[in-house]
């Protein structure tokens, strides 16, 4: 008797080695008792079109998408979800019938963590978000539907601050600034970081005045050790600092579930990863 091809699932980045994403999405395979396997491929920009389409031919069925590809592959793929197309970048991929679905789970996953799992009530809050390039892109959507109170967008480039204002503000709640002239009576209920800063060892001006002891600070990188930004935060006395580990663990639960039709208990995934990472 023949047996079932193995179906095959992937990160494909650029450089990806660092991924945790194999290991999470293993663990949710076992865990749900799903039969597949999950690669990591490492893919330049001008070889992406050629891999993704040679994946997919050979009993690829889904994959995850991540730096510097995620804006490229808009333009790969045949459908596109809603949200990925507000976001303008995809993370996910899924293959049927011929055809490639580009979706974007991070704002969703970002959203499950800082609600679920963190008890943060994003309605009526005052939120302010450093950074305004593809990771705030991808996750303004799902905040704005949660029904903050405002949404300042802080940036070293005021003119991209405010193009994500204008295209995201419908209700006109979404504000535009720059770091140092970020309004702040009294400090903001969420400081999100979504600057790439941290990655790259650089440590912006952030502001200061927007960060009181009961300000819940959440940074959108995560790492073995505190980030640049969550020891900023916790520096200046907020009590709640915490790195993007469970925003990861979602987004990956998400684009399990989008594949599998499963929907994999992220806590003791998380427990497992951060112990392991730590
Ligand atoms: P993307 O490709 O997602 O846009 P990026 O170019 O690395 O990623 O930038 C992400 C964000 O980090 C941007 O808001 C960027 O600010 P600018 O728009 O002014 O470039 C911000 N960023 C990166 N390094 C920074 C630094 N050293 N200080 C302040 N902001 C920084």
């Amino acid at each position: 008797m023949e047996t079932e091809p193995i179906d095959r699932y992937g990160v494909m980045g650029y450089p990806v080695s660092h991924s945790r994403s194999p290991v999470i999405h293993r663990l949710f395979a076992l865990q749900t008792r799903q039969n597949l396997q999950y690669e990591l491929l490492q893919v330049e920009p001008d070889n992406l079109t050629s891999a993704i389409v040679q994946f997919a031919n050979t009993g690829g069925k889904g994959l995850n998408i991540t730096v510097p590809h995620k804006s490229a592959v808009v333009n790969l793929v045949d459908q596109l979800s809603e949200r990925a197309t507000a976001a303008g970048a995809v993370n996910t991929l899924a293959f049927q019938d011929g055809e490639i679905f580009g979706d974007n789970t991070d704002g969703s996953g970002l959203m499950r963590d800082l609600t679920r799992n963190l008890k943060f009530e994003v309605r009526d809050a005052d939120i302010l978000i450093l950074g305004a390039g593809g990771a705030t892109r991808g996750i303004l959507g799902p905040l704005l539907a949660a029904q903050p109170a405002r949404v300042t967008i802080a940036n070293r480039t005021l003119s991209k601050a405010g193009e994500l204002a204008d295209r995201f503000s419908s209700a006109g709640n979404v504000i535009a600034s720059r770091f140092r002239d970020v309004p702040s009576s009294g400090g903001y209920a969420l400081v999100i970081n979504a600057t790439s800063a941290g990655l790259k060892g650089e440590a912006p001006p952030y502001p200061e005045a927007a960060i009181t002891p009961a300000t819940f600070c959440y940074d959108l990188s995560y790492g073995l050790t505190p980030t640049p930004f969550t020891r900023w935060a916790a520096s200046l006395g907020a009590t709640r600092s915490v790195m993007g580990w469970g925003m990861l663990v979602e987004q990956a639960a998400e684009s399990f579930h989008l594949w599998r039709g499963v929907r994999p208990d992220t806590a003791p995934v998380l427990r497992q990863i951060t112990i392991s990472a730590s």
